[in-house]
């Protein structure tokens, strides 16, 4: 049989202005712009194959191997439907087009890291999704507009369709023609950042942004203000500190809107609180590590949940991780595999959890004191990375006959 298909990863993003609040939910819709940097795709991603058939009987979703009912999503039902519209128009102005919008499609999808991680998968998800079928439809739409239909999968997601530093426009227009992703700057043009994942132990269920952020929108005095005038003050600010590659600058904007996102949860009713005590203890050592050093070396951003991203300079990397290693230890019972890497061999493995090389930074770990073993689960280390990848048949999640080489109970 004819099978058409086509294979992508995308990356993960984190934003530095957050988006949180929608003027309409349908469409996702935002009520502020943001912005945030692309993570590399070495160390986090999604990898989606799409196929699609004559001979398919129905449209069918594989998530790291499991089947899901694609029905079931109304987001999935409205990315997909959308990329088939745009498709469905190039057939009609080219006969010897091959009818795919037509036919049934199979989506097989995997994450490269642990979904228990607690990272959100949705940005990476949609984003992949949308580009596979952006490549097997053959859609002639440049990436920002593609963006649109990654949007309304999960907002964050039109994010993710591009590397580098990440601007969501959230445009006027009821129709959120104008609502997309656009580059600010690629991730060349300041290869020195990096990333520091805290991924940070929690039992309580989070809820979840799409739920979090219209009960914020109903109920926040503090968020009108927010929208009003912070938002579009910081995007400038932020825009100009990453041209100028302005390190203090980037970092103290990025901490402040953390920390009004997270103000703002909490002047919710009933208030949400996403940050647990080890997130709150990361943004104080964060300071104190700013204070010893005398410079703005390091910032903090936690997004829906208790995990912490640390963004610094690559110099300040080898510091960084002996220093939360050391004040987390890892739970050698329930513990990963993994605790860290060292993707780019800045330090050694006896280094990790044992040494803090310099003086001032160990002075400050024996003051703050060790935290209880497996506080934080695992520390991921990446930098700025690139936007989706058009992978080769042979990277396909899918068989010859469209079902997925690899299925997990
Ligand atoms: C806190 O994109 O997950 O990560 O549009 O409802 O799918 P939906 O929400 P989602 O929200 C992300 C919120 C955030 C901030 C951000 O990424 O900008």
């Amino acid at each position: 049989m004819a099978i058409y298909s086509a294979t992508v990863t995308s990356p993960v993003n984190i934003a530095v202005i957050k988006y949180w609040g929608k003027r309409n939910p349908s469409l996702i819709l935002p009520t502020n712009s943001s912005l945030s940097v692309t993570l590399s795709q070495d160390h986090l991603s999604t990898r989606t194959t799409i196929a699609c058939s004559a001979d398919f009987e129905s449209d069918r979703l594989w998530l790291n191997g499991v089947e899901e009912d694609i029905s079931a999503s109304k987001r999935l039902v409205n990315s997909i439907g959308t990329a088939r519209a745009l498709r469905a128009s190039e057939e009609a102005k080219n006969p010897e087009l091959a009818p795919l919008s037509q036919y049934k499609i199979h989506v097989c999808s995997e994450n490269n890291f642990p979904t228990a991680a607690g990272l959100a998968s949705s940005a990476s998800g949609y984003a992949a999704l949308v580009s596979a079928l952006g490549q097997l439809f053959e859609l002639p739409q440049s990436t920002a507009e593609l963006s649109r239909v990654a949007r309304v999968g999960s907002g964050s997601a039109c994010r993710s369709m591009f590397g580098g530093f990440v601007a969501w426009r959230m445009g006027e227009k009821e129709d959120g023609e104008d609502s997309m992703a656009e580059q600010v700057a690629e991730r060349a043009h300041w290869p020195d950042l990096q990333a520091l994942i805290l991924v940070v132990s929690d039992k309580k269920k989070a809820v979840s942004s799409t739920a979090g952020m219209q009960t914020t929108v109903e109920t926040s005095a503090l968020f009108a203000e927010r929208v009003r005038s912070v938002v579009p003050a910081r995007m400038q600010a932020m825009e100009k500190a990453i041209k100028e590659r302005d390190f203090a600058e980037f970092a103290k904007i990025t901490m402040q809107d953390s920390n009004q996102f997270h103000a703002v949860c909490l002047d919710t009713y009933p208030p949400i609180a996403y940050m647990n005590d080890t997130s709150h203890a990361v943004t104080r050592i964060i300071h104190a590590y700013n204070a010893v050093k005398g410079y703005t070396a390091a910032a903090y951003t936690f997004d829906a949940g208790p995990n912490a991203v640390i963004y610094a300079p690559k110099s300040e990397m080898r510091d960084l991780v002996q220093l939360f290693s050391y004040l987390f230890p890892r739970d050698e019972d329930v513990l990963p595999e993994v605790f860290y890497t060292n993707p780019f061999g800045l330090v050694g493995a006896e280094e990790v959890g044992q040494t803090v090389s310099d003086p001032a930074v160990r002075k400050l770990a024996e003051t703050v004191g060790k935290f209880q073993a497996g506080a934080v689960r695992r520390l991921i280390h990446t930098e700025v990375g690139d936007g989706p990848r058009v992978l080769d048949q042979a990277e396909s999640l899918l068989s010859q006959s469209g079902m997925p080489k690899r299925a997990r109970q």
